[in-house]
């Protein structure tokens, strides 16, 4: 695996081990009163993998689409203090900060704060640009990568999406994942999609696209990622070696127990589950069509959900009328989303008062540039 980049936390005026010992009322309270005072100027924007006592501070809340066009249409706040992981502030700061925003707000920037410098993306740091320039460069040798269009899934660093928008491409969700495939067809004869060969994979068999016409790149492998020439020449949609360790938790044998045991069970997956988990679900789909389904779902409806651990839990409490239950017997939550606790976000909110900003998110100017071509194509595609 790539060594991520080491992020440090600021250290803050008033420094985070002073928070660690308050209690989550305490914790709370603070963030409820430094909420007041900072009024329409700070946007707390949240993940629905979130812990509760946290996304219940959210302004908003969402799944990655949602979320980036929140912050897309941000008006009146100065700061966005993003209880996710890395990415999903990156992509706030390049689409908040945009040259049109700034203008609309005389010249005024928007600050992203991510509260804990070590909320990552595990799938995220599997595609390292440096490694995605070379596999293109390998790829070149033997297809015209001029009809190649990449594809970043969102969950990665703003340097591929910058790749994407350098290279005729685009960045998805998993919530317009195929529309965005369909996009790239329109444009070109292949897609290179990264980092999560199962979002991918998933994705593109339901458009009819085969196994075979998919091979997985292998950025360790020493040559054309562990492929030979002829599978890349019959290759429709190329596949980046990459995975969510949570979603990758969730087996067949599981969706099976779950029938075994209740027959009339429907099985929801999201897909970055694998293929093995994905073909036999009943429904599978992004985060908020998982929260739209349940919403939508009459009394007495009985789902095994196979997402993060939160989410479902939230979805057990807020739908006693329906039953619920967690696919997996192991627990499978994003350890990353979780470093997000009330005590970083109090540390954060309490800063920003005395004036100082922790834990700044910032973008490059050429990197959010050319990332930013990708997201508009992303928020173009219907
Ligand atoms: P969505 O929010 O697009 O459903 O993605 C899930 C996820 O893994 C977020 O990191
Ligand atoms: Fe990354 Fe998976 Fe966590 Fe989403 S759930 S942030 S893809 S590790």
């Amino acid at each position: 695996m790539p060594i991520a980049p080491l992020l440090t936390s600021s250290p803050g005026k008033l420094p985070l081990a002073d928070y660690k010992p308050l209690s989550n009322d305490e914790l709370s309270r603070r963030i409820d009163a430094g909420r007041q005072k900072l009024g329409k100027r700070l946007l707390i924007l949240g993940h629905h993998y979130q812990q509760d006592e946290v996304i219940d501070h959210a302004d908003l809340r969402g799944d990655s689409y949602q979320l980036s066009e929140q912050a897309a249409s941000s008006t009146e706040c100065r700061t966005i203090i993003f209880c996710g992981v890395h990415f999903m502030a990156e992509t706030a700061d390049i689409l908040a900060n945009r040259p049109e925003k700034i203008a609309e707000r005389d010249g005024a920037t928007v600050k992203v704060i991510l509260p804990d410098m070590a909320a990552g993306c595990s799938m995220a740091d599997m595609a390292a640009i440096r490694q995605v320039e070379n596999a293109w460069q390998q790829l070149g040798e033997v297809i015209d990568t001029q009809q190649m269009i990449p594809v970043t899934y969102i969950n990665s660093a703003a340097s591929l999406k910058a790749f994407c928008g350098k290279h005729g491409g685009i960045v998805c969700t998993s919530s317009n994942a195929a529309a965005v495939i369909r996009w790239a067809f329109e444009r070109g004869q292949r897609v290179f999609f990264f980092p999560d060969q199962h979002l991918g994979r998933n994705t593109a068999l339901k458009m009819g696209i085969t196994n075979a016409q998919m091979p997985v790149w292998d950025p360790y492998a020493e040559e054309m990622g562990g492929n030979s020439e002829q599978q890349i020449i019959d290759s429709r949609v190329v596949l980046w070696k990459g995975h969510c360790s949570v979603h990758q938790m969730f087996r067949p044998e599981h969706v099976q127990q779950f029938r075994n045991r209740i027959p009339d069970i429907k099985i929801l997956v999201h897909p970055e589950c694998p293929q093995e988990v994905n073909d036999i679900a009943d429904l599978s789909g992004s985060t908020s069509m998982i929260l739209k389904t349940v919403q939508q779902s009459p009394p007495g409806s009985k789902w095994a959900i196979g997402t993060e651990l939160h989410l479902v839990n939230r979805l057990k409490k807020q739908h006693p009328e329906q039953e619920i239950h967690f696919l997996s017997p192991v627990v499978c939550m994003c350890a990353t989303m979780y470093r997000i606790d009330l005590a970083h976000l109090c540390w954060s909110i309490e800063n920003l008062l005395e004036g100082e900003v922790v834990n700044h998110i910032e973008v490059d100017p050429e990197t959010a540039k050319y990332s930013l071509i990708a997201l508009k194509r992303m928020l173009e595609v219907k």
